[in-house]
């Protein structure tokens, strides 16, 4: 490990040392009593010596930031000599009367209006919440903050009435009063007593106290057990609330008909808070909310919103059994519980609205941020074997890929031997803390499948590659396909992986396309040739190299792999571009459909930037340059997107939203990935020349369906409706690249006219794309309109952020200084700062001018929120995949990170890394 400032002290935790906990606990009673400028805690365990640990390992308990009044053991006080308290530990002495059980009183006082982390108990602007994932617990009193260590809470909470009228806490509510104020005349104080009959790890404990609006609603389960649920908001907010309540209940609902599991809990509570460092959290029974997976209305929330808050609501809602009930042995196994979790609420967006246009978002997703993650400093198996720090490893491949892991057994296995697994699972674990061997071993055991092999996706890092090569043998009618797997492609300064070279086994579902294009029946070679084949088969690659045979295949066909991307691969298969554009129109699979379109862009957009990259200055998109591009444009792409839109046009395809899928270009994130040195200034000309050249050529076509699909009602945030809206936005777009004046005017007029905040939101970041008088006059109506509602001014700052204008950092610097940005507020950070950093083109800028400024961002951050601004070091990644003076720049700006003394762990780690 290099040794700078910051990063002499980090030692990296390791999956190898785990060891049991030497105490457990079996209850805990926590008092809160909150102060004006403080509050006391106070905490009573009983603790039993582990029987599967050492007998007499001390007593060492987790803290942070706390201090410490007193400590009892029994009852009995102790002397200062009779326990050690260091920054993070308090060790009892071994002649502190620590038995095989005992009775731990610990008495602190903490902060929480001055924690600016948001990890631990903190302060928001209506009171008081907690964040205790992954180690916050520790900020709020001793204990050992570990995921295997499970108590029963009992939490009673004390505070004036007046201000924070709101006193919660996990299960359920078993007492509450009035209390005489603490000086005479004084302010009135309240108290109330919560009892979690659910033994639970610390990291799932909730309180808050606070000034808070509530909607109320209840649930009958399946078996008729009635679970009371509410929705605690900001006071006012009470109108926005009403799709997270449905999105609940149906949520609550789906998990009963898809996995059998009931809602355990008398009480289900969500409560949003506008500071809040990620989405959301699933503490047992309470739930704590971002308010932006909470929030929506229709004038203020965009489809994409709305559908974020139906996955968010749904994926708290399912850790209650794939987390809470059965939880993590420790956090090398987070994806345990994550990648399941995204796993289940991926399947409950496609059961409730749209199978194969959710399965395309998520490969989006995947590609344009698990990929780049897993081929980068930050790589990590989906159960990383190291970390530093653990709030590093909340990512892409813990959540996207470890979903795609658990996806890949529910292909092998199939739906009823997948739920057989679920059920087996559940019958052996609930109530423990385990393993990702646990999961796998329970769906194996249930399936009798073998997935020994496959247990090394858990293991393996990098994005592996698949290559397949077809051959057709006219004589036999036979067509052999051969499946090579390689290991990840190596990444710049990184030694290689020994054990990379292993076969995984990874499910490749395919189909055969004949010449019209539709699908062939597929026989292998020595399989009954009685039976029916099939004509979408899953083939389990498990050697290094593998040919499959198959039968009866009069010429050579169009092969369709890893159709509904059955496995997170890099895939290596020659096709032409009629092969492409004839799978594009025909694939029976529509994730290959939209495969094909994809891959047809690339091809042409990549090939685009590295002709303008040739060309000598190509810093400016001049005319020049774009002529030298567009000359290269095929008319055949252009043909085949005139095909989807017809289909929708003349009524024949009913699906505007995979029309939309299909048409959007892939971003450059995703492109860059397929560059050998990422040149953003051509990528982007070229990406956007494109969009200019199909804008031509099917401007026609574009004006109709921006005319027919206008809004007809009221805004529903239906998949249907929400599905004509993408595609209408799309077409505008592609206007505005063909003919910026038009489509400006389009979109002012959008603008003014819009009912809600998908269409406005939409014309509002086209428009803020071109710049000029039209997006000044929107940026500064859209503020008038929304200064009030701290949402859509994150929508604002973000609209701003990723602006392609080449004077877009000056404008975000400029914001920063604005009333409405705030540094210590996560959502303002994400829309501005983070925003800026997606924004591929500017953040690159050859200058260094984004690097230096994300640096700085980064620096000022840290010592507010180490949390966040690890997250915005990020935006560095992937910065040896550029030219050598941007390289220059951005290694510059990461040293000066790195020098920095007192730089945080969270932040030394990320920049440790991306410098190794
Ligand atoms: N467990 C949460 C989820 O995925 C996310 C989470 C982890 C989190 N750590 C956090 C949320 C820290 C807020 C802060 O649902
Ligand atoms: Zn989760």
């Amino acid at each position: 490990m290099t040794t700078t400032a910051a990063g002499a002290q980090a030692r990296p935790i390791l999956l190898a040392d785990y060891t049991p906990p030497p105490f457990l606990v079996d209850q805990v009673a926590l008092d809160f009593d909150f102060q004006r400028d403080y509050v006391l805690v106070s905490a009573t365990l009983a603790l039993r010596r582990n029987p599967q640990a050492a007998a007499d390992a001390p007593l060492v308990l987790d803290g942070e930031d706390l201090e410490t009044l007193s400590v009892a053991v029994d009852g009995v006080e102790l002397a200062a000599a009779q326990y050690t308290l260091t920054a993070t530990t308090l060790t009892l002495a071994a002649d502190a009367a620590v038995g095989e059980t005992c009775t731990l009183r610990t008495q602190v006082r903490i902060r929480p209006d001055e924690n600016t982390r948001l990890s631990g108990l903190y302060r928001s602007a209506d009171g008081y919440f907690t964040q205790c994932e992954a180690q916050g617990f520790r900020r709020i009193s001793w204990f050992p903050d570990r995921p295997d260590v499970m108590a029963r809470f009992t939490v009673t909470l004390h505070a004036e009435r007046e201000r924070l009228p709101v006193l919660l806490a996990n299960g359920n509510p078993v007492g509450s009063g009035e209390e005489a104020p603490v000086t005479p005349g004084g302010r009135a104080r309240h108290w109330a007593r919560w009892e979690d009959p659910f033994p639970k790890p610390c990291y799932l404990f909730a309180i808050v106290a606070a000034k808070l609006d509530v909607l109320r609603d209840e649930f009958t389960t399946g078996s008729g057990r009635r679970v009371q649920l509410a929705i605690y908001v900001e006071p006012g907010k009470l109108d926005q609330c009403g799709h997270a309540m449905a999105a609940l209940k149906q949520a609550m609902r789906w998990d009963e008909q898809r996995f059998g599991l009931e809602c355990d809990l008398d009480h289900y509570m969500i409560v949003a808070v506008g500071d809040f460092n990620m989405g959301a959290m699933e503490n047992k029974g309470l739930n704590i909310f971002n308010t932006k997976y909470v929030l929506a209305r229709p004038d203020l929330a965009t489809d994409h919103d709305y559908e974020g808050i139906d996955r968010v609501v749904a994926h708290e809602y399912f850790h209650n059994w794939t987390g809470n009930r059965v939880t993590c042995r420790d956090w090398f196994q987070l994806s345990l519980k994550e990648g399941l979790t995204v796993f289940r609420d991926q399947e409950f967006g496609a059961d409730v609205h749209q199978r194969s246009v959710a399965r395309i978002r998520e490969v989006r997703t995947l590609r344009a941020a698990q990929f780049p993650e897993d081929a980068g400093p930050m790589r990590h198996p989906v159960r990383p074997s190291a970390y530093v720090e653990i709030n590093n490893f909340y990512t892409a491949t813990v959540y996207e890929k470890g979903a795609e892991v658990v996806r890949m057994i529910h292909t092998l296995l199939g739906e009823d031997a997948f739920r057989a697994g679920m059920d087996l699972y559940f019958a052996r674990h609930d109530g423990q803390a385990v393993t990702c061997e646990d999961f796998v071993s329970a769906m194996a055991d249930a399936s009798n499948v073998d997935l020994a092999q496959f247990m090394r996706w858990h293991e393996r890092a990098g994005t592996p590659r698949l290559v397949a090569r077809g051959q057709h043998d006219p004589a036999t009618q036979r067509y052999t396909l051969t499946l090579t797997q390689l290991p990840p492609a190596p990444v710049a300064g990184a030694k290689a992986d020994e054990d990379a070279v292993t076969p995984l086994h990874i499910p490749v579902t395919l189909g055969l396309l004949g010449a019209d294009g539709a699908d062939l029946p597929l026989r292998l070679v020595g399989e009954d040739a009685g039976a029916a084949a099939p004509t979408t088969r899953t083939l389990s690659l498990t050697a290094p190299t593998q040919e499959f045979i198959f039968e009866n295949i009069g010429a050579t066909p169009a092969p369709s792999l890893l159709r509904n991307f059955s496995a997170p691969v890099r895939l290596d298969l020659p096709a032409s571009d009629d092969e492409l554009a004839l799978r594009m129109a025909h694939d029976s699979d529509a994730f290959n459909r939209w495969e094909a379109g994809q891959q047809l862009a690339s091809r042409l957009i990549l090939g685009a930037a590295a002709r303008l990259a040739a060309t000598p200055d190509n810093a400016d998109t001049s005319a020049i340059a774009r002529e030298a591009v567009a000359k290269d444009w095929p008319a055949s792409f252009a043909a085949a997107a005139a095909r989807i839109l017809d289909a929708v046009i003349d009524g024949r395809s009913a699906d505007p939203a995979f029309a939309a899928e299909a048409l959007a270009l892939p971003s450059e994130a995703t492109l860059a990935e397929e560059m050998a040195v990422v040149d953003p200034d051509a990528l982007f000309a070229a990406r956007m020349d494109l969009r200019r050249f199909l804008g031509t050529q099917l401007s026609e076509r574009l004006h109709t369906l921006y005319a027919s699909l206008a809004p007809t009602g009221a805004y529903q945030p239906t998949s249907a409706d929400a599905g004509r809206r993408a595609l209408r936005h799309l077409c505008l777009d592609l206007i505005a690249a063909a003919d910026p004046a038009a489509g400006c005017a389009l979109a002012a007029r959008q603008f003014a006219a819009a009912d809600n905040m998908s269409d406005q939101y939409a014309a509002l970041v086209l428009l803020a794309h071109h710049g000029g008088a039209a997006a000044e006059q929107a940026l500064a109506d859209f503020h008038a309109r929304w200064r009030h509602e701290a949402l859509a001014l994150d929508k604002w700052l973000l609209a701003q952020a990723t602006s392609r204008r080449p004077d877009t950092l000056a404008v975000v610097r400029r914001l920063l200084a604005h009333d409405d940005f705030d540094l210590r507020n996560p959502n303002k950070v994400y829309a501005l700062l983070r925003g800026f950093g997606a924004n591929h083109v500017r953040f690159h800028a050859a200058d260094g001018a984004g690097y230096r400024f994300m640096a700085e961002q980064t620096l000022a951050l840290d010592a507010i929120n180490p949390q966040v601004a690890a997250r915005l070091a990020r935006c560095f990644d992937r910065w040896r995949r550029f030219d050598a003076a941007r390289q220059a720049q951005a290694r510059a700006a990461l040293a000066r990170l790195a020098a920095h003394a007192g730089l945080s762990r969270d932040v030394a780690e990320i920049v440790q890394r991306a410098l190794a």
